[in-house]
């Protein structure tokens, strides 16, 4: 019954938008021909639209900047750092590596090597700098006396071998390539054997990786753009070979996704619509169409699947819709698991009638809010070059606004899922969790073993775990474990937050079968709550809220987080080629 409200008023979605620009018109529009009002409507409507479609037209994704990431080649560890000819020398040197001996030399041999060759230079700046080798320290100088023109060196802490710390150790060298205009870098560890022989390729393309992320700069919507000037990397004394280059061929499909994701997430919601983002899915499907096939559902077949709470939050909205729909099945072979990847794809959230407001408040940041169909549609890239075996994933996307306007959910409103729950909205800013349900739905009906959705869904899960630390939800220890440990090795953090059954309690409603919010405590919690209404039980799922890492305050950028993570789990149950 309350379905109907909506699909009533879906149904004059476009003819409501239309009708309030009557309010500029002289002529009054005859209402049952919205076709023909629009002839009558002059100058203020295209005015309005023309400055909206120049803004796309000249700075869209439509016309993405042209990506030169450096390249990146293996050299053997008797390559001569004193003598590599190019613009910086850089070694990653953990603590342990800069002790000296009592007349204050370095005891390790690489450094002690550098250092002898400059005249005892390096141990007298890296000691007037107090460069201790902290993770996150580095410092790079320009000495004569080397074949190169700077030297360089970057801290790894401790030294323990994660996939974070040799990514971090390639975005220093591409941040110090970038102040000081450097085309070519070369890198080493100043202790590889620290390093087993089995993870060596791990840290090998995980400094790969970290160079070509670093070096990326979103520059689309300059008028000056500056090129990234680092063209070539060296890495030196981790390997070479055919196993090595599979392995940076990889790093480097996975790297073309986590760009796009940036560049997705980066640009502003008056460019990057719903509509907008479905074509991008459609694109990313075309261009690896042997392996991805693209279905796009309008509001009309949206109305059909009955997805009543998709559709309460897009209501407000003179952007239409889009439920985009990508899959990935292998290019032979039988498959044996079938995972569905959910993506929350607000373009903007403004909180609707319960808009955000107040400092603090982030509206302006608000076109982050489809960080999640950025992992999921990176992931779908990365994975349409991989093209691994025996599973089929299935990226899953409700893309839309959530505005205002006289055709927008109110608070108090009730709307029905697509599995026939009613919906209470209490808060019409937990806008995400009500487009989640029926995407959720959608993909419990594509008969999946195992769901994975991200959302940039709470503040609440920001204030927990802190901008850079994702939290997990999952009734499920196995997938759990299999994700955590995907994290481990794509070198992103999450953190496993409790499903605690009894804080449903807050969720009950009065008249309908739940609201959409349950107050202020635990509030990432009552939303992951929320999202397992909409899960068959016979579906292993999780649920990842991503609203802190989606974004980085300190470059201003997104960090394309969640798609190193995604690429590997569907990795792991793939089947060996
Ligand atoms: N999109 C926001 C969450 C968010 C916060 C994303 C910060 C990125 C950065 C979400 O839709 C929201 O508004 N959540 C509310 C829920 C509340 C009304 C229960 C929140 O966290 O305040
Ligand atoms: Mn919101
Ligand atoms: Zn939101």
């Amino acid at each position: 019954m309350y379905l109907s409200i909506y699909i009533g008023r879906m149904a004059t979605l476009r003819l409501a938008s239309a009708a309030s620009f009557t309010l500029l018109s002289t002529a009054a529009p005859p209402s049952s021909f919205p076709a023909l009002f629009v002839k009558f409507t002059f100058t203020p409507i295209s005015a309005k639209r023309m400055a909206h479609s120049i803004a796309r037209a000249t700075l869209g994704l439509t016309q993405p900047s042209k990506i030169d990431p450096p390249k990146i080649s293996f050299a053997a560890k008797d390559v001569d750092l004193v003598e590599w000819k190019g613009d910086i020398v850089a070694v990653g040197v953990t603590e342990k590596d800069l002790v000296r001996d009592d007349n204050s030399k370095f005891k390790n041999s690489l450094l002690q090597k550098l250092d002898s060759k400059l005249g005892g230079l390096l141990s007298e700046v890296s000691a007037e700098e107090e460069f201790t080798g902290k993770m996150g320290q580095s410092t790079v100088v320009r000495l004569p006396g080397l074949g190169s023109k700077r030297v360089g060196l970057i801290g790894l802490g401790s030294g323990a071998s994660a996939a974070t710390t040799y990514r971090s150790l390639g975005e220093a060298l591409a941040a110090a390539a970038k102040a000081a205009h450097a085309t070519s870098v070369a890198v080493t560890l100043a202790s590889p054997e620290g390093i087993p022989a089995e993870l060596k390729l791990t840290t090998a393309s995980a400094i790969a990786s970290g160079a070509v992320l670093g070096t990326f700069d979103d520059i689309r919507f300059k008028s000056e753009s500056k090129q990234p000037t680092l063209k070539s990397v060296d890495i030196i004394g981790l390997g070479t070979g055919s196993e090595i280059e599979k392995k940076l061929k990889y790093a480097g499909d996975v790297c073309s996704g986590i760009i796009l994701g940036r560049q997705l997430v980066n640009a502003p919601a008056n460019v990057l619509t719903p509509g907008v983002l479905a074509g991008e899915a459609e694109r990313i499907a075309s261009e690896y169409s042997d392996v991805l096939s693209a279905k796009i559902l309008n509001v009309e077949q949206c109305i059909e699947l009955k997805m009543g709470s998709y559709l309460g939050v897009a209501a407000a909205s003179a952007n239409p819709p889009h439920f985009i729909h990508l899959c990935y099945k292998p290019p032979s072979g039988e498959v044996k698991t079938r995972l569905a990847l959910v993506g929350k794809g607000l373009t903007f959230d403004s909180g609707g009638y319960n808009i955000k407001t107040g400092p603090g408040c982030s509206i302006e940041l608000m076109k982050v809010d489809m960080g999640g169909a950025a992992a999921v549609l990176g992931a779908a890239k990365a994975l349409g070059q991989i093209k691994p075996a025996g599973v089929e994933v299935h990226f899953i996307v409700a893309a839309c606004e959530n505005m205002i306007s006289g055709t927008g959910m109110r608070p108090g409103d009730i709307i029905t899922a697509s599995n026939g729950k009613t919906i209470e909205v209490n808060n019409t800013d937990a806008e995400g969790r009500l487009t989640l349900a029926d995407a959720l739905v959608y993909a419990c009906n594509q008969g999946v073993d195992k769901i994975v959705d991200l959302a940039t869904l709470t503040g609440a899960c920001v204030v927990a775990l802190g901008p850079s630390i994702a939290g997990v939800f999952t009734p499920s220890d196995d997938l759990a474990k299999e994700v955590i440990g995907a994290s481990e090795a794509g070198g992103e953090k999450l953190w496993r937050m409790p499903l605690e059954e009894s804080y449903w309690e807050s969720m009950k409603s009065g008249v309908a079968d739940m609201v959409n919010t349950g107050g202020r405590q635990g509030g990432s919690i009552t939303a992951a709550l929320f999202l397992k209404q909409f899960v068959d039980e016979k579906v292993q799922w999780m649920h990842i809220d991503m609203a802190g890492p989606v974004y980085s305050d300190k470059k201003k950028a997104a960090t394309g987080f969640g798609i190193s993570t995604l690429v590997e789990w569907v990795l792991k149950n793939s089947s060996p080629k």
